[in-house]
């Protein structure tokens, strides 16, 4: 089953968003595996968005990224990168469409709520990065267990 890397930025979780972020996966049905808060290091920045390291935009980025605690977290389900992706709507929240995290609660490119992997090379990288093996928590959600 495939998983991807999410996390709600500095500006999401500030604003209280977390929860309804997480709430919009797991209607879609997808599985959350692993969550934490944590407080980027610049080391992990410049890890995590090491690809854009030589775009005009990379030290304000980290700096953004950096400022303040982000929500990481691991989905899992069928075609699950590309379905966050849809669901977090464009890069560029001027462009996202209503509906979409990032049309309905972005405000700049920098400022834009949601991270999401963007392939599944990505996805096997930065889950590596923010979470140990035993974070990620692996359970059947068809069975009723703990609810009749
Ligand atoms: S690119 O150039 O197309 O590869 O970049 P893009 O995929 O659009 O954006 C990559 C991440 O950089 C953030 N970004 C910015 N941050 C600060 N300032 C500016 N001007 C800026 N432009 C893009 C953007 O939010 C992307 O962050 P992630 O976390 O990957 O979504």
């Amino acid at each position: 089953m495939e998983r991807t890397f999410v996390m709600v930025k500095p500006d999401g979780v500030q604003r209280g968003l977390v929860g309804d972020i997480v709430s919009r996966f797991e209607r879609k049905g997808f599985k959350l595996v692993g969550g934490k808060f944590i407080t980027i290091s610049q080391e992990l920045a410049e890890k995590h968005y090491g690809e854009h390291k030589d775009k005009p935009f990379f030290g304000e980025l980290v700096d953004f990224i950096t400022s303040g605690p982000v929500f990481a977290m691991v989905w899992e389900g069928e075609n699950v990168i590309s379905a966050v992706r849809t669901m977090m709507g464009a890069t560029n929240p001027a462009d996202a469409a209503p509906g979409t995290i990032r049309g309905d609660y972005g405000q700049t490119v920098a400022m834009n709520i949601v991270h999401g992997s963007d392939s599944k090379e990505s996805a096997a990288r930065e889950i590596k990065l923010f979470f140990a093996e035993d974070e990620l928590i692996s359970y059947d959600q068809t069975i009723s267990k703990w609810i009749s």
